[in-house]
């Protein structure tokens, strides 16, 4: 068995969380006994980049039951659960990761996954999709699970240097409705629970972007008592964020009044450094976006006249004049480095489009071009039905009338 994980001796623990993981995603659970069963991935080597998680563990079993022998690296440095890691490695898993690994090791393990010439990649950010295209690997085709990751291989597709079809997980509505809402909204305000302890109610809170996960963490700061404020560029987004509810401002104006910043855009410099001066003495700083861009933390590590560690996660920069800031996870996204990333009922959706969408690569690969393809439509209501299923949901059906209605024009008044 080839593996590089912290700790092969924390792999009882870590089965005991797969299997806590396994009991809240019955959707996947179903598919991996259908896949087991016709191996339709046999022969093949599966490499993957995903947070190393309980819920990833599920998903790296279900493409080895279906036939594939895979390799798994961390898609961020802080997001690796060593116990998940060494339970999968003594699963017969390769598992190439742990928890605060440096940048050169997070590189270097991408390239071990990619030595191993995979058919299939999948990915979470689209690190793993760059460096193929960098060393030149053309597998049959790759799978991408966010946001940020398909926005940058939408950007190879139109520069038409994709060198192999790719399927936008995070697009299918089986994904971005739930995972990206529900799964971060509460994700996040976990992390920043865990890291900090601190009562939300009452706070400011500040949240910069209203995409999905925007949306999401915003709905969950407001449950929790929160005053929200919302940053958004898009005047769409920002007039649905009034709509909603909360108050929408620039950041300039929006630095004077939070206690609370969380950055959630897949943009650069989001919370800039000349918003610095501007924030409370305390404000907490954290960014729920997939890589560590948003927060501009190099300028805060300059004009920072003094660092402490307060607790895990947690980290005191004392400025000029006296000003304290705090910022989470180094600016790491939150919930996957300060807690456990989304629950397993909101990542059963999410891996078992993963999961089809392999299969249907190594299935469909001959007819497919080098583009981004969305979830077939019909594999996105097939996993929403199973998992209403799962959850002992039955939902009725449009009549043959109603049927015949909504697709003809003649009939109005
Ligand atoms: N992304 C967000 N949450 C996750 C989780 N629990 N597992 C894998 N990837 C995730």
């Amino acid at each position: 068995m080839e593996y590089k994980i912290k700790d092969i001796k924390l792999s009882d623990k870590g089965r005991k969380q797969l299997a806590w993981a396994e009991a809240h995603m019955p959707a996947l659970l179903y598919i991996k006994g259908e896949l087991s069963g016709r191996k339709p991935l046999s022969r093949l080597t599966v490499s993957a980049m995903l947070h190393v998680t309980k819920e990833t563990g599920v998903l790296m079993r279900a493409i080895k039951a279906a036939g594939a022998e895979v390799y798994l690296a961390a898609s961020n440095p802080l997001s690796t659960q060593d116990d998940i890691a060494a339970a999968l490695a003594s699963d017969g898993i390769h598992v190439f990761a742990w928890r605060g690994q440096s940048d050169a090791d997070y590189y270097k393990n991408i390239r071990i996954v990619l030595q191993k010439r995979p058919q299939i990649i999948m990915d979470d950010g689209a690190d793993l999709h760059a460096a193929a295209h960098k060393m030149g690997l053309i597998p049959l085709g790759g799978t991408e699970e966010t946001t940020t990751g398909v926005t940058r291989l939408r950007a190879l597709e139109a520069e038409g240097s994709l060198k192999y079809p790719v399927i936008a997980v995070n697009d299918a509505k089986t994904k971005y409705l739930f995972d990206n809402r529900y799964g971060t909204g509460q994700s996040t305000i976990d992390g920043i629970i865990r890291a900090t302890n601190i009562l939300v109610a009452g706070k400011c809170a500040v949240v910069i972007g209203y995409g999905w996960v925007g949306r999401g963490i915003a709905m969950r700061l407001d449950g929790f008592g929160a005053r929200v404020i919302v940053v958004e560029v898009d005047p769409f987004r920002a007039l649905e964020a009034v709509m909603d509810g909360y108050e929408v401002m620039g950041i300039d104006e929006a630095a004077k009044f939070g206690d609370l910043f969380v950055t959630a855009t897949g943009n650069k410099n989001v919370l800039p450094s000349k918003v610095f001066s501007k924030l409370k003495d305390g404000a907490i700083l954290a960014n729920s976006g997939h890589f560590n861009v948003e927060i501009d933390v190099a300028s805060l590590e300059k004009i920072a006249r003094a660092k402490r560690e307060i607790r895990s996660n947690l980290v005191e920069y004392a400025l000029a004049g006296g000003k304290k800031l705090y910022l989470l996870a180094e600016g790491r996204l939150v919930n996957l480095a300060a807690a456990e990333g989304h629950p397993s009922e909101v990542m059963d959706l999410s891996f078992a489009n993963q999961a089809l969408s392999v299969v249907y690569l190594k299935e469909k690969h001959r007819s497919l071009e080098n583009r981004v393809y969305p979830v077939p439509d019909e594999t996105d209501e097939y996993v929403a039905r199973l998992k209403l299923k799962t959850m002992g949901i039955g939902i009725g059906a449009m009549t043959t009338e109603q049927k015949r209605y909504m697709s003809q024009w003649e009939d109005g008044t």
